[in-house]
């Protein structure tokens, strides 16, 4: 999942458009197109969790519960406890993890991270997928992270390196997103949080045509969460591009172009509390 950056939060439910739905739908064609890199990431930060307790993990910002059900899959036993601020999203979650039979160890806590982190038992493992880009006050939130680990606990954070690419020629999508968490130095973050390192790595996505239809389904509710957070902002010919591309039924249409590709990378670090 990506999200254009300038934009206001909503207040009521935490994401960048104010609607939660579009990007419910967004979050669920990521975990579908990009399922290799999911399980890719996921099976890492397993591995990495082998040693640990496996009793209680924390998905932070955890939108539609992409982290919440895979984490909950890969730990046997585990109770997840998927945090957001949009109870819209928990709702979803909770309904996902139902009809994966996970409902017994899946719990959701509706809360602002940015307020400070609810009163939660310890936990073994700390998840933060593409959530941390959109807090206030990210330090905060990893020193809360932090307070809330058992010691040897571990946090994994996995931040996208930049917007997920879908056409295959110039430069329109360069110039309609950029990314302030680009320049982040997450791992000075995580160690002034009082992290000591473990693993870090990157995981490159990369889908060639011919692709399933989910692929046009992403490009399109990309694009036209694109069209609308920018909406104003756009030079003509681009507005008119990103028209075409989230318009459903045109040639243009990114539901019916078989020439889209999908390119991108994800970072993640994962930290242990000494
Ligand atoms: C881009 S989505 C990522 C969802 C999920 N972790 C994933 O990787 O598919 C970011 C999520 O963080 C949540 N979020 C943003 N700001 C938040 C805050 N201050 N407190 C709690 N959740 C927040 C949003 O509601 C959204 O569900």
């Amino acid at each position: 999942m990506t999200h254009a950056h300038d934009h206001d939060h909503d207040q009521a439910t935490g994401h960048p458009s104010g609607r939660p739905s579009a990007l419910a739908e967004l979050l669920d064609l990521d975990a579908t197109v990009l399922h290799a890199s999911w399980a890719d990431v996921t099976a890492w930060v397993r591995r990495l969790g082998d040693g640990i307790p496996h009793r209680r993990l924390l998905d932070l910002g955890a939108g539609t519960g992409n982290g919440t059900v895979a984490l909950a899959q890969r730990f046997l036993g585990a109770e997840v406890v998927a945090l957001d601020v949009s109870e819209e999203m928990l709702g979803r979650v909770r309904r996902r993890a139902l009809d994966l039979g996970l409902a017994d160890r899946v719990r959701t806590v509706r809360a602002d991270l940015d307020a400070g982190l609810p009163d939660l038992e310890p936990v073994d493992l700390v998840w933060a997928s593409m959530s941390l880009h959109e807090v206030a006050d990210p330090d905060r939130v990893l020193a809360d992270a932090h307070a809330r680990l058992h010691p040897g606990g571990l946090l994994a954070l996995v931040e996208i390196d930049g917007p997920v690419r879908f056409l295959p020629d110039d430069g329109l999508e360069a110039r309609l997103t950029s990314f302030p968490h680009h320049g982040r130095d997450w791992a000075r973050l995580l160690e002034k949080a009082g992290f000591e390192p473990v693993a870090g790595r990157t995981f490159d996505i990369e889908l060639a045509p011919p692709h399933p239809p989910a692929v046009g389904r992403y490009a399109h509710a990309w694009f036209s969460h694109l069209r609308s957070a920018l909406a104003g902002t756009l030079d003509p010919r681009d507005a008119a591009r990103l028209d075409a591309l989230a318009d459903p039924h045109g040639p243009g249409s990114a539901l019916h172009r078989d020439d889209l590709v999908v390119h991108g990378r994800r970072t993640g670090w994962v930290v242990r509390r000494p």
